[in-house]
């Protein structure tokens, strides 16, 4: 009998939440122990470079080494999308994948999909048809794009299908599999709580507090935990200042630990703002507590125990829906509605009134609880895997 042909398969990453997206489609394609579904080359962009935000993620994650590392680096958008094309397009040509695959929605993501769709290969969008309807963002320009020259549409949740639908992408491209993030948080969660990152934030507190539980006879004093990256929040001073103010009060009643993105940071010192939060502290204390980016294990568990999360993330929002914990999202919109209305999401923007309310909302119990959304199971992979397969073995 005449071996079947395995199908080529590029998988692109370039930027730290594409690294938790792809790790579950590699170790489906390519199982552990067991025979490879695909030839795989697996493409780092570059996008993100710094080990905290790109070595330590492939590390945890159990990702394998990129087998090509395009080292873009930062830059303008269009320079760094440019790049990235320019140095994308002759590993296509010379690799000749059947499928290009991407994920989310950052500059590598259109790139590479632009790229291939040129060169006539398939390209396969993981996470599409989010809309934040904000043109705005660049990571709506991103989608948009990224959708227009996908031939397989993976979505996580039913608002993907109806904008895909309204922007005229035929049916038989859609495909509503679930989410591959919410896999690699499934499978991680149990090792993640086995990290040390609460005693390393000193956020032990005695064993008769509140607090949620972080092992037997353990328990992690209150806090919240923020992320803050967007340029709409981030590149303007009295934007950034004023967010800084109403965490500072919030900080007052629970420690706000902050994992600060590498442009947040920058921009805190270029703007004079660095001195409105702590770099050091005791146990005891309260106030905004900054540290570099820490890595996904550690976030993870920190997620967990945390008595809220605020953050203008994407991904952050849907991994919080699934632990439970109540998220207030520092954005007027998101793209990833269901969140809200079936998950532990609320949208507050950058109003002062509103975030310290709804705090104080969570503070007295009044927090959301939710509901994981339907097919957020863990399995989406293999959903993704299963239908790539058989959509390349029929072309
Ligand atoms: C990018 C994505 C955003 C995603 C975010 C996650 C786009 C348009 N944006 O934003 O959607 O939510 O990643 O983190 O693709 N930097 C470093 N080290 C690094 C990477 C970046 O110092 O390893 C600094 C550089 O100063 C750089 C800045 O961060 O200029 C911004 O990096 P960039 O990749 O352009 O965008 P992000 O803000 O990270």
């Amino acid at each position: 009998m005449i071996p079947l042909k395995k199908p080529r398969v590029l998988l692109v990453a370039g930027a730290r939440p594409n690294f938790v997206k792809i790790a579950p489609l590699a170790a489906q394609l390519r199982p552990p122990g067991r025979e490879a579904h695909a030839d795989v080359l697996l493409v780092h962009t570059g996008q993100h470079y710094d080990d905290a935000m790109s070595a330590l993620f492939f590390e945890q994650l159990g990702i394998p080494r990129p087998d090509i590392n395009l080292e873009v680096g930062s830059g303008s958008h269009g320079k760094q999308t440019g790049e990235i094309m320019v140095r994308f397009e002759p590993v296509v040509a010379e690799w000749k994948p059947d499928v290009v695959v991407v994920v989310g929605d950052v500059n590598s993501t259109v790139a590479c999909a632009l790229v291939a769709v040129k060169l006539g290969v398939r390209v396969a969008h993981v996470e599409a048809g989010l809309r934040s309807f904000d043109r705005t963002m660049p990571e709506e320009i991103n989608r948009l794009l990224t959708d227009a020259t996908a031939d397989y549409l993976f979505v996580t949740e039913p608002s993907g299908v109806r904008n895909l639908r309204r922007e005229g992408i035929a049916e038989e491209k859609i495909f509503l599999v679930g989410n591959v993030m919410i896999d690699s948080l499934r499978s991680f969660l149990p090792v993640a709580q086995r990290s040390n990152v609460l005693q390393e934030m000193r956020l032990m507190g005695d064993s008769t507090g509140p607090g949620r539980s972080a092992g037997p006879g353990k328990r992690a004093r209150p806090f919240a935990l923020l992320t803050l990256h967007r340029p709409s929040n981030v590149d303007e001073k009295e934007k950034l200042a004023r967010l800084l103010d109403v965490l500072n009060l919030i900080g007052r009643q629970l420690p706000v630990i902050f994992p600060a993105h590498p442009r947040t940071q920058q921009n805190m010192e270029r703007f004079g703002l660095a001195a409105r939060v702590r770099t050091d502290w005791g146990p005891g204390d309260c106030g905004v507590w900054m540290t570099a980016p820490i890595g996904y294990l550690e976030f993870l568990h920190l997620m967990s125990e945390a008595t809220f999360v605020l953050t203008d993330s994407g991904g952050i929002q849907e991994e919080t829906t699934v632990l439970g914990v109540p998220c207030l999202t520092l954005r007027e919109n998101t793209e990833r509605p269901i969140t809200v209305e079936e998950g532990t999401n609320t949208l507050v923007g950058r109003d002062m009134d509103r975030i310290v309310r709804c705090a104080q909302e969570i503070l007295a119990g009044r927090g959301k609880r939710g509901r994981v959304p339907q097919l957020w199971d863990g399995r989406a992979a293999e959903r993704i895997v299963n239908i790539l397969l058989e959509q390349l073995a029929r072309s």
